[in-house]
């Protein structure tokens, strides 16, 4: 624990080794990567390398009650993978309750010693982490919004590198410099830009894409980019601010501030660096509004695969398995002689199929590994809605969830299309789907509900992009495909927490395959207990 004073309040936050945004992990595509985690807080926690694709490692992935029991407190794990066939920028978080709060940090994969960047070399890096900052303890906030059914509190702040309102980058004239944009929020995506700058993205979720340059860019929680920046050839005598603020669908409460930075240039003719130099103007970014669902749709379609021939896009063309999931919010009821605080005294709730993920007591890998699944999931997660409506109409008059823990099982290599309908019931919202374990390919998307019958004919199978979390637009869909070619149970969720927490989750078990070298090794001697 660390005590961090942010907007004007000391609070005692949980950090790795004390720092805040926590240790940055540089690594080197082909590295093996050993870190040992030793939990000194109060808090029982797991660490999870977020788009790492953990082949035959999946004891490592880090999801608490999916991979692994929690290392309790006083305990220790050691994590253990190799990056393989990754490059650019990815982020490790806790992966229990809402301790991702204040426990993240990137993780930034180099090309193999050798090989360049396909892209301009960067004169310098620089990290830029979004974050949320909140006055009140979040276990307490998202503990009592279970209990209560109601929608959680909000941040009180966005941050950039855990900063609120002082970070700045010092820039030279002239250079193009290299931004590893990462958001780490809870709940939030968000827009960024950056005054009379423009921002050219070149990767996503730390594989290449074709590049693109914007005013803005949108970023997911759960998604990582990295993105050139070409300063002014002269020293410009003005001050340029960059600004983040959130992309809002919901209907609740939000955190409706922005974050704002200065790109500082540092004067050629002062020998002081100065901060903010007040006789020159200032400049903000004009950002779009808060609910611009159009200019998500214009970003998210210009994201392309490079699909070069050193950097293919291996998109599965035929499909072994295709999948109709709904995503969205629903209900539970209130318990007897309770009030809930939900939507007409009912508590919130989200789903996948209507089912809401109910987190076992015991890591689902390993009862799977052992042979103990039984009373621990079942394996019948439904492959569609058991009850068709119309997801992007008028709600159905029945909202409630099921509550179940259930898996969908695939056999090893099996090559998978899944649809991800967002529906409207208590409002069209987007949801960054995150899957572990693999990357997929953004073969489609639309709006409203998806007809099989004409959309796959304009899905994209040459270029679509690959990642690992994508948006399900409000009131839309998006089609993904993947080949399910790394065995272990893969964690698929909702990276908005509150979603997540609602029980927007599930989890695909991969079945080994038959040679040796598709088969997942047994846990490490030290894989935590419940
Ligand atoms: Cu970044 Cu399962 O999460």
């Amino acid at each position: 624990m660390t005590n961090v004073t942010r907007l004007c309040e000391t609070k005692s936050i949980v950090t790795v080794n004390g720092q805040f945004p926590g240790p940055k992990i540089v690594a080197r595509e082909g590295d093996q990567v050993v870190v040992k985690v030793d939990n000194h807080v109060p808090y029982n926690i797991s660490l999870h390398w977020h788009g790492i694709r953990q082949l035959l490692s999946a004891w490592a992935d880090g999801p608490a009650y999916i991979t692994q029991c929690p290392i309790q407190s006083g305990h220790s794990y050691v994590y253990n993978f190799t990056v393989v066939g990754q490059r650019g920028t990815l982020w490790w978080h806790a992966h229990i309750s809402w301790l991702r709060a204040t426990l993240y940090g990137p993780i930034i994969i180099l090309p193999k010693l050798g090989i360049p960047y396909p892209f301009e070399k960067p004169y310098k890096e620089v990290p830029i982490i979004f974050g949320e900052w909140w006055k009140a303890d979040t276990e307490v906030v998202i503990n009592q919004a279970l209990q209560t059914g109601g929608g959680p509190n909000v941040s009180d702040a966005y941050t950039i590198n855990g900063l609120p309102d002082t970070f700045k980058i010092k820039v030279k004239p002239g250079k193009t410099y290299l931004l590893h944009i990462i958001n780490a929020a809870l709940n939030n995506e968000l827009f960024f830009s950056i005054a009379n700058h423009s921002l050219t993205i070149v990767e996503v979720d730390a594989v290449y894409v074709k590049p693109f340059t914007m005013d803005t860019l949108l970023i997911a929680p759960g998604q990582t980019t990295n993105v050139l920046l070409t300063t002014k050839a002269e020293y410009p005598n003005a001050n340029f601010f960059m600004e983040a603020r959130p992309y809002v669908t919901g209907q609740g409460t939000f955190d409706n501030s922005t974050v704002a930075g200065i790109l500082e240039y540092e004067n050629p003719t002062s020998l002081f660096s100065s901060s903010i130099n007040k006789s020159f103007p200032s400049y903000k970014p004009i950002l779009p509004a808060l609910n611009d669902t159009s200019f998500v749709t214009h970003f998210t379609k210009k994201l392309r695969s490079l699909a070069s021939a050193q950097y293919p896009a291996n998109v599965p063309q035929m499909v072994d398995r295709r999948f109709f999931f709904t995503v969205g919010l629903g209900e539970n009821p209130c318990p007897e002689n309770h009030t809930c605080q939900g939507p007409n005294g009912t508590m919130f709730a989200a789903s996948i199929n209507n089912v809401s993920f109910v987190m076992p007591t015991t890591a689902l890998l390993q009862s799977h590994f052992s042979g103990k699944s039984h009373g621990v999931y079942g394996s019948d997660f439904p492959i569609m809605p058991l009850t068709p409506f119309n997801y992007t109409g008028t709600a159905p008059n029945n909202t409630f969830v099921t509550n179940a823990t259930k898996v969908l099982v695939l056999p090893f290599n099996t090559s998978v299309e899944l649809v991800m309908q967002g529906t409207s019931i208590l409002g069209a919202e987007s949801h960054p789907l995150h899957l572990h374990g693999f990357n997929f390919f953004v073969v489609g998307q639309g709006f409203g509900n998806y007809n099989p019958a004409i959309d796959p004919a304009r899905f994209n199978l040459v270029d679509p992009v690959e990642r690992n979390t994508v948006g399900v637009p409000p009131g839309g869909w998006v089609a993904i495909r993947f080949l399910a070619d790394n065995p272990g149970v893969w964690f698929m969720h909702c990276h908005l927490e509150v979603h997540t927490s609602w029980g927007l989750r599930m989890a695909w078990l991969v079945l080994d395959g038959s040679l040796p070298s598709q088969k997942l090794p047994p846990p490490p001697s030290d894989l935590p207990k419940c």
